[in-house]
């Protein structure tokens, strides 16, 4: 039986990849499918939250009593989740963020030419950032999507961005990251506490996070 300790909370999920529009037909993106954050959002409303998903481009359906946005770009969804966020509990940011965009959208699709084409590309907002500096009361979980040096990057990103717990994604490792229906985390706490997960289904690494939001939910606001 699936317990409903998330009951009363209001949790706020982002999945998917954005697209970065660079004319009306072409546009820059990564290859997350939405898999990992719907399985965050469907794990969380089972367990009695009140969920609200923000997603990216992605063919997933919406899960059953879930309350989704859909949204395209980066400034798109921080718009969203900015309007959302004063009333959440907690945030977890799956979703895979395109950390650039074009500089500039051609109004029209843009004509074959030379040998070669340099597209100039302009930072987005880092959203985490941006919502961190907002945080109340809320809990905000990050995921990493790193190749190398996993648990460094990871640990740097969770100080950068302000976060309470970050989610280290080996993308490299078989049958872990993008698109497929298994994930093999590692789940890095402020304090330091480190900890490894074997390779698990979606849903259920999705629970173990929940875990560990539910006991930070739970405790006195110290942060
Ligand atoms: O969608 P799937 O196919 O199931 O794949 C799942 C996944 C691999 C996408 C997912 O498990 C995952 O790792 N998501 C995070 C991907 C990512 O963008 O990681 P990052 O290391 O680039 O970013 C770190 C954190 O900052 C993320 O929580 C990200 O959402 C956030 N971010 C990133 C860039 C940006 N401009 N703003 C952000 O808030």
């Amino acid at each position: 039986l699936t317990p409903k300790d998330l009951q009363g909370r209001r949790i706020l999920v982002s999945a998917g990849p954005t697209h970065e529009d660079l004319d009306p037909v072409r546009f820059l993106t990564n290859r997350s499918t939405g898999k990992m954050g719907y399985a965050l959002a469907q794990m969380a409303r089972r367990r009695g939250a009140d969920v609200c998903l923000v997603s990216g481009p992605s063919s997933l359906a919406a899960p059953l009593g879930v309350e989704r946005l859909m949204v395209r770009s980066a400034l798109e969804m921080q718009q969203v989740l900015l309007e959302r966020f004063p009333e959440t509990d907690a945030l977890l940011m799956a979703a895979a963020v395109s950390d650039y965009r074009p500089a500039s959208f051609a109004g029209q699709k843009i004509k074959r030419g030379g040998d070669e084409m340099i597209v100039r590309l302009t930072h987005n907002p880092d959203i985490l950032q941006s919502l961190s500096s907002l945080k109340t009361r809320q809990v905000m979980v990050g995921f990493a999507a790193e190749t190398e040096d996993i648990y460094t990057h990871a640990r740097q990103k969770l100080e950068r961005k302000h976060l309470d717990l970050i989610v280290a994604n080996d993308v490299k490792a078989l049958n872990s990251g993008f698109a497929v229906d298994t994930n093999q985390v590692t789940i890095i706490h402020r304090s330091g506490q480190v900890e490894p997960l074997p390779l698990l289904s979606k849903a259920a690494a999705a629970d173990r996070v929940l875990d560990r939001l539910v006991a930070l939910l739970d405790a006195p606001l110290v942060r």
